[in-house]
C-alpha cells in the first residue's frame, strides 16, 4: 500500500523554519519508528507571488486536493502590504480552505504547566486550562457576497456581507458536538443574536442540531462579546466553544494568549471524508509569519509540530504517536521557556532540547525550540 500522502506549504516568514523542525520529526519517524510518508513541498503566499505572481497557482491546488493532509507554516508580510487585495498572500490561505471545503477549523488552547507564569492572566485562572475553539471556516463575512468598496454618490464604501447558511451551521454544530463528546461533553455556542439576524439563525440551528442528535451534551449559548469576557474571567468554565468565522478569528486569538504565547497553539481545519475516509485536512499554527523575527533562528516551532500531531491523530489514526509528538512539545515548552518569568527575570536555565526528544549539546548552532531573549510572548507575533 502507498505511503500516506502530505503537501508541505511552508509559506512565507517563520513559515520555513518552524517547518524545517516538523521536517526532522518526519525524518525521524520514518527512521525509527517506520512510519513513512510520501512528502512533497510547494509555494504558498508571498513566495509564491514572487515566484508565478499568483500566492496560490492552480497546480497547487490541484495537489492540495490530491494529499492526503496539507501541513502549512504561515503566509504574508510587510514586502506583500502593497499588493492588490487579490494577490496578498492571505488569499492563497483563504482559497486553499474555501476549494477544500475545510468547514471545521479546531484550535485547541491548552496551558502548558511551564508556561502558566506567563499567561496575563493569574496563574490559577490558567493552569491546567484545555479548550477547543470550533471556528467555522469557510463562510461568513470571509466570503459572504456582495463584497468590496464601491462609490456611492462622492464617496467610496466598503462592504462585506456576513451570510450563513442552516446546512453551513448545522455541519460545523455537528463537528463541535462530535468533538465533545470525546471532551468533557460541553458545547457553548457563541453569536451576536442581539444584533444579527445570521446569529439568531445560528442559534437556532445549533439548539435544533442539538435536541435532535446531541441531547446528551450540555450545550449554552453565550453572545460573543460576553464570551470573550468570559474567556479572560474564567476560561476553565468552557470545554467546546463553537462559532463563525469572523468571531472566532478573534476568539481563538486571545484563547491563544491565555496560554502564555500566541507560539503554542496548533490548529487543524478539516472538511467532508475523502474516498480514502480520511477528511480532507490542513493543518497549520494558530501563529502568523511573524516577519520582525523570520531568519533570526528565533521562532518557535512548537505550534507547528504541534500541528503535525493534530494530522497524526485527525488523518492518520496514529493517536499513540500524536500523543508522543505532543509529549515532546510540552516537555520543549517547560524546558525552553520556563527559565524567565513574565516579569522576564531568570528562574533556572533550561537545556537545550531537541524536538526528537534528546537534549542538544547546548550553546551552539541554530537552537529548535530557542526561547527568544523576551520571554515566549515575543517568540512569535501575529501577523
Ligand atoms: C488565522 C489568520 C487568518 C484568518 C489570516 C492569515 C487570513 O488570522 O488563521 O487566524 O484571518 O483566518
Ligand atoms: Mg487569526
Amino acid at each position: 500500500m502507498a505511503n500516506p500522502s502530505l503537501l508541505i506549504l511552508a509559506g512565507d516568514g517563520i513559515g520555513p523554519e518552524v517547518m524545517a523542525e516538523v521536517k526532522k520529526i518526519i525524518g525521524w519517524m520514518g527512521a525509527r519508528r517506520g512510519i513513512l510518508f510520501d512528502v512533497s513541498e510547494d509555494l504558498v503566499g508571498g513566495c509564491a507571488y514572487d515566484a508565478h505572481g499568483t500566492p496560490l497557482t492552480d497546480a497547487t491546488m490541484a495537489k492540495a486536493q490530491a494529499v492526503d493532509a496539507v501541513l502549512l507554516g504561515a503566509v504574508g508580510g510587510p514586502k506583500y502590504d502593497k499588493l492588490d487585495f487579490s494577490v496578498k498572500p492571505e488569499r492563497g490561505l483563504l482559497r486553499l480552505r474555501k476549494e477544500m471545503d475545510l468547514f471545521s477549523n479546531l484550535r485547541p488552547a491548552q496551558c502548558f504547566d511551564a508556561l502558566a507564569d506567563f499567561s496575563s492572566l493569574k496563574k490559577d485562572v490558567v493552569s491546567g486550562l484545555d479548550i477547543v475553539i470550533v471556528r467555522e471556516l469557510t463562510s461568513g463575512v470571509y466570503f459572504g457576497e456582495p463584497r468590496g468598496i464601491f462609490k456611492e454618490g462622492n464617496e467610496r464604501v466598503g462592504i462585506n456581507t456576513q451570510r450563513y447558511t442552516e446546512s453551513e451551521i448545522a455541519r460545523v454544530a455537528k463537528s463541535a458536538f462530535e468533538l465533545a463528546r470525546k471532551r468533557n461533553n460541553k458545547v457553548c455556542s457563541m453569536e451576536k443574536a442581539n444584533v444579527m439576524e445570521s446569529g439568531i439563525l445560528w442559534r437556532e440551528v445549533v439548539q435544533e442540531v442539538h435536541d435532535r442528535d446531541y441531547p446528551d451534551v450540555e450545550l449554552s449559548h453565550m453572545y460573543a462579546d460576553a464570551g470573550a469576557m468570559q474567556l479572560c474571567r474564567w476560561p476553565k468554565q468552557f470545554d467546546v466553544i463553537v462559532t463563525d468565522n469572523l468571531f472566532g478569528d478573534l476568539l481563538s486569538d486571545m484563547a491563544a494568549m491565555l496560554t502564555g504565547s500566541l507560539g503554542m497553539l496548533p490548529s487543524a481545519s478539516l472538511g467532508a471524508p475523502m474516498a480514502s475516509g480520511r477528511p480532507k485536512a490542513l493543518y497549520e499554527p494558530v501563529h502568523g509569519s511573524a516577519p520582525d523575527i523570520a531568519g533570526q533562528g528565533k521562532a518557535n516551532p512548537i505550534a507547528c509540530i504541534l500541528s503535525f500531531a493534530m494530522a497524526l491523530r485527525y488523518s492518520f489514526d496514529l493517536g499513540d504517536e500524536a500523543t508522543r509528538v505532543e509529549r515532546g512539545g510540552g516537555k520543549g515548552a517547560g524546558r525552553r521557556l520556563a527559565h524567565r518569568r513574565s516579569d522576564g527575570s531568570r528562574r533556572r536555565h533550561p537545556g537545550h532540547h531537541r524536538p526528537d526528544g534528546r537534549r542538544g549539546s547546548g550553546g551552539t548552532g541554530r537552537q529548535p525550540l530557542s526561547a527568544g531573549s523576551r520571554g515566549p510572548d515575543r517568540l512569535v507575533t501575529q501577523m
